[in-house]
């Protein structure tokens, strides 16, 4: 399966994909983490950051999730995806299961905490199109499971993923994961 989150920058998607990586390892998946950062330094170097590019920075992703995927490996992907309808047609072209995971935390919240100081840039103009401030984040319509990290603690979210994943029998309903 691919475990697609979708959030603003600073939202908690890398924290939560890389939280939650180990726990699937406990009950006998193999797990890829596809992070934003990571693929942007290798799959998408060169990529900037118009829609054009973040399309095909999302596909990409959305290829490889795809290929571990139907492989039985869990891909967990955490990029901003930003585009509703790139996403769809990730989900579309999905040979395994596709589990939208939308990680809600007010603009307010995640330019409070700006953990790269990335927001005080783009509030500065020195970053041009950033999600939220100067370039659009669509929010998913129908997203499997909506985790809210302002309200949530990581393992609050975590586990609101994996009761979605077990009522699902994508993973074993009797584990508790605990790691
Ligand atoms: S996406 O839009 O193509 O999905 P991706 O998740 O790969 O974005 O990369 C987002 C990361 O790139 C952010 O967390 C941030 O660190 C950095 N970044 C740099 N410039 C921008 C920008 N203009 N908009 C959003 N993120 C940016």
């Amino acid at each position: 399966m691919t475990l697609w989150f979708t959030g603003l920058s600073g939202s908690g998607k890398s924290t939560l994909a890389q939280y939650l990586a180990p726990k699937l390892m406990n009950l006998g998946k193999k797990v890829e983490v596809l992070d934003g950062d990571e693929v942007r330094e290798n799959l998408s170097k060169g990529l900037g950051f118009s829609k054009e590019d973040r399309d095909t920075n999302i596909r990409r992703i959305g290829y490889v999730a795809n290929l571990l995927a139907r492989n039985g490996v869990v891909a967990i992907t955490a990029a901003i995806s930003p585009y509703r309808e790139v996403r769809r047609e990730c989900r579309q072209h999905a040979q395994a299961d596709f589990v939208e995971i939308f990680v809600q935390c007010p603009l307010e919240v995640v330019e409070e905490r700006d953990t790269k100081g990335l927001y005080k840039k783009a509030r500065a103009g020195i970053i041009k199109n950033f999600t939220g401030i100067s370039d659009p984040y669509e929010d998913p319509e129908s997203p499997e499971v909506v985790v809210d990290t302002s309200n949530e603690s990581i393992e609050q979210s975590a586990e609101k993923i994996l009761a979605y994943l077990r009522e699902r029998g994508l993973v074993p309903a009797t584990a508790n994961a605990s790691a």
